[in-house]
């Protein structure tokens, strides 16, 4: 039992309630609660409970396991006022996105991620999935997120979110690559979704014509900014690309949530607008081998890897795995290099086209 204990303290049950920490964003999350406590006051949990029309000891229990992990605090028994991070909640709709995403969309996936394997055990569709279970759907995820515009914006908002961490930060992606080599050229985001990473690239590299693609669903939440060379298209990647010759070609943080052959697919599709020399750069984790990373980033990595079998039947791939990738797609398609910008989440998988 020792182990156990020491298992579940650190980390399996952080705190013996990890499950309850998930419960309790969820419920604060769908019933909006950071709006609903005023930005410099406070509010009683009666009247917070009447608000929402729940019983008050329910409400209770669990805003106090909330702020037990400091969001929201309790200034005086029986009365709720903001912390720092449930006012983030308020100030920036990413965080909020991302509060809602992670419990109303991926929470759900992974309780039915047994049922959905003992169901389809060979894993190997996107829309036979824990996801499919807990919505009861036939789509892949991308799919129905786009039916529910309000789905489409929030989970284009989370992703928003991963931005202004270290892990994540663009900054990764305009310092990490040879880009001013391009300019003047033209760059094909794909899957590029609300475009945070085109601005950022156009922002240091004004000779650039970025386009976004995207579902449509996620086109249509999306905004240009004047002053800045970034076009959006709606286009599903799996159809032939209908922007020929441009000098670059990117999946960033996308191509993860396919298995194989939807990514094979995926390049393929490029084949017909590719010029000679052309790049095409997938940017996304690239795994390092069991054991080979600190223990708490190895977590991190194997969390993101187990989300993308959720709700895609995908994975996090090494380095031969996205080589393989390539080579079963096209042999024209060369791979070039591998760009591993320190503190970066996601690597730069760097090919060439080279008919
Ligand atoms: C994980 S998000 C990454 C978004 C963005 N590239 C980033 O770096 O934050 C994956 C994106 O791929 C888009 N996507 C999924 N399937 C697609 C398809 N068939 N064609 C075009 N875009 C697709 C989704 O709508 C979503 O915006």
């Amino acid at each position: 039992m020792s182990v156990w204990n020491e298992r579940m303290s650190h980390g399996l049950q952080t705190d013996g309630c990890q499950h309850n920490a998930i419960s309790y964003l969820q419920f604060t999350s769908r019933f909006g609660l950071a709006k609903k406590v005023p930005v410099d006051g406070e509010i009683s949990f009666k009247d917070l409970a009447a608000t929402i029309g729940i019983n008050t000891a329910a409400i209770t229990s669990i805003l106090r396991l909330g702020i037990a992990f400091r969001i929201f605090r309790e200034p005086r028994p029986g009365f709720i006022a903001h912390s720092a991070a449930s006012r983030q909640m308020v100030s920036d709709t990413r965080v909020s996105d991302w509060v809602a995403v992670t419990t109303e969309e991926l929470w759900p996936a992974t309780q039915k991620l047994t049922d959905a394997l003992t169901t389809w055990p060979k894993a190997a569709e996107p829309n036979q999935t824990g996801f499919s279970l807990a919505n009861k759907t036939d789509l892949p995820f991308h799919e129905v997120l786009v039916q529910n515009p309000e789905r489409a914006r929030r989970f284009g908002g989370a992703m928003s979110s991963f931005t202004t961490g270290e892990a994540y930060s663009l900054r990764h992606l305009t310092d990490g690559y040879c880009w001013s080599s391009f300019a003047p050229g033209t760059v094909v985001d794909l899957g590029g979704s609300h475009g945070d990473a085109a601005f950022a690239l156009v922002r240091k590299y004004p000779g650039l014509q970025l386009l976004v693609q995207d579902l449509p669903g996620v086109i249509s939440n999306s905004k240009t900014e004047e002053g800045l060379d970034v076009r959006f298209m709606a286009h599903d990647f799996f159809e032939e690309q209908p922007v020929k010759n441009a000098d670059v070609y990117y999946f960033r943080w996308t191509l993860h949530n396919w298995p194989d052959v939807y990514c094979v697919k995926a390049l393929r599709a490029l084949i017909p607008a590719l010029k000679k020399g052309a790049r095409i750069l997938i940017i996304d984790a690239v795994m390092p081998p069991p054991g080979a990373l600190p223990n708490g980033l190895d977590r991190k990595l194997r969390a993101m890897d187990l989300t993308m079998l959720e709700v895609g039947n995908a994975r996090e791939r090494e380095l031969e795995e996205w080589k393989a990738l390539l080579i079963e797609a096209d042999a024209r398609f060369k791979f070039r290099d591998l760009h591993q910008p320190p503190g970066s989440a996601l690597a730069i998988f760097e090919a060439i086209w080279d008919e």
